[in-house]
């Protein structure tokens, strides 16, 4: 196949910790971004994405040709494909997988929960089976959520925080995949590590997401809509800004142990983990429009509906004292500053888009 010459090219690892990342849901926001940094700092990269329409797909494209520049290498195919994920381990001897790849997002789960069953669970356990028949076993760090918090009140949020409690089915798709990596790391020794990512946002982001879908409609002069919580508060969220999410997500990758090929009773055997990766400073939504609003140089119309959106949860709130401890993570892009990094891609990717909704696209590497 085709991406075999390119694997064998590619996947040379530099880096003297000789690392050779197999990254899942490489055309994806995070994994973009995550690939790239990987590749530049040495360590061998192959992706891996099934490029679906959950939204734009030429904007996956998009990233795809970004990460092509940089000698990146993204195989289609989907987590459930059994033999071609086998091949690709064949192929490579990789050290770690960074698993990215999921149905995101909670309200689609309303419209296409079978798609939530088939990528972050099937998916998941299929991408686990094969790394556990690997030679050599990976380390495997891969992406749970904040959501998992559900409806816990603890404020901030922390690791041993209750779990038991989603608002929607992504939520009970990312805890089950939390459960689902026990009992890989339990009875065959994978090594494995979860981040719970709190509501990351930046350039090259994702258009299904609140921030993004704003700033289109602010720029073409439609209304927003802004939930309130129950008791007629606002919804706040612990934005993330994409390059803290970057380096917690390498900096896991680093201090991630080795798998044992035996189980999580033996002794030495490696131990499950799971860390925040969140701001620790919780935005209400009505503070991202005024910085939007500032930024984009347009006042929002905006139509305030009095009750929660079905699927969310009134806060998110991140302590990372553990992932510092850990491998020093300590994020330390504000939102003001990280959403004029995203409005100027923004702006360079899709061009100043008039009120007709007409675009005209351009193919800026802003950002
Ligand atoms: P994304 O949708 O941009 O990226 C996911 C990628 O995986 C997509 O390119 C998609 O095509 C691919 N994919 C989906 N199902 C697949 C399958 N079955 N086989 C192969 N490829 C498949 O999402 P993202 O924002 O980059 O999120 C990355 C990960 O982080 C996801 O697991 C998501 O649930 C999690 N997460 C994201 C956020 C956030 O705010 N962005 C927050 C918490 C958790
Ligand atoms: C985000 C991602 O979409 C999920 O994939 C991810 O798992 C989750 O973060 C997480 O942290 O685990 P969410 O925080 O719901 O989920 O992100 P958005 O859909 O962008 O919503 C952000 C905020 O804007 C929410 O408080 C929501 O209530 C609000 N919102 C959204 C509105 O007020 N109006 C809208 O039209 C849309």
């Amino acid at each position: 196949a085709a991406w075999e010459k390119q694997v064998r090219l590619s996947s040379t690892p530099r880096r003297t910790n000789g690392f050779s990342v197999l990254v899942t849901g490489a055309g994806g926001f995070v994994g973009s971004h995550c690939s790239l940094a990987l590749k530049k700092r040495g360590d061998g990269v192959l992706g891996l994405d099934n490029f679906n329409n959950y939204y734009d797909p030429s904007l996956k494209r998009a990233r795809q040709n970004l990460l092509s520049k940089h000698q990146v290498f993204i195989v289609e195919g989907d987590l459930n494909d059994g033999p071609l994920l086998t091949k690709l381990f064949d192929v490579v001897p990789f050290t770690h997988v960074l698993h990215l790849a999921a149905q995101a997002g909670v309200r689609y789960a309303m419209q296409n929960p079978q798609s939530y069953i088939s990528s972050n669970i099937a998916g998941f356990v299929n991408l686990l089976e094969v790394a556990k028949a690997a030679n050599p076993q990976p380390s495997i760090v891969w992406a749970s959520s904040s959501s998992v918090y559900g409806l816990n009140t603890e404020n901030p949020f922390s690791e041993r925080d209750r779990t038991d409690q989603p608002a929607s089915l992504y939520a009970a798709t990312k805890k089950a995949g939390e459960e689902i990596a026990h009992t890989y790391n339990h009875i065959y020794g994978l090594s494995l590590t979860g981040l719970r990512f709190f509501t990351v946002y930046g350039p090259w982001g994702r258009p299904d997401m609140a921030y993004f879908f704003f700033t289109k409609d602010i720029l073409q002069g439609k209304s927003i809509d802004i939930y309130k919580t129950h008791d007629q508060k606002e919804v706040a969220r612990d934005f993330t800004y994409i390059d803290d999410v970057v380096k917690g997500c390498l900096g896991a990758l680093d201090t991630a142990e080795k798998s044992t090929g035996s189980g999580g009773k033996k002794k030495g055997a490696a131990q499950l983990r799971v860390y925040n990766l969140g701001n620790t400073s919780p935005v209400p939504v009505g503070r991202l429009v005024s910085i939007l609003e500032g930024l984009l140089s347009t006042k929002a119309k905006k139509h305030v509906i009095t009750m929660p959106r079905n699927g969310d949860v009134p806060f998110t709130h991140a302590n990372v004292t553990l992932a510092f401890k850990d491998f020093g993570y300590k994020p330390t892009t504000d939102l003001s500053t990280g959403l004029r990094k995203f409005v100027k891609w923004y702006i360079s990717y899709y061009g100043i888009q008039s009120k007709t909704g007409k675009e005209s696209q351009a193919t800026g590497e802003s950002g």
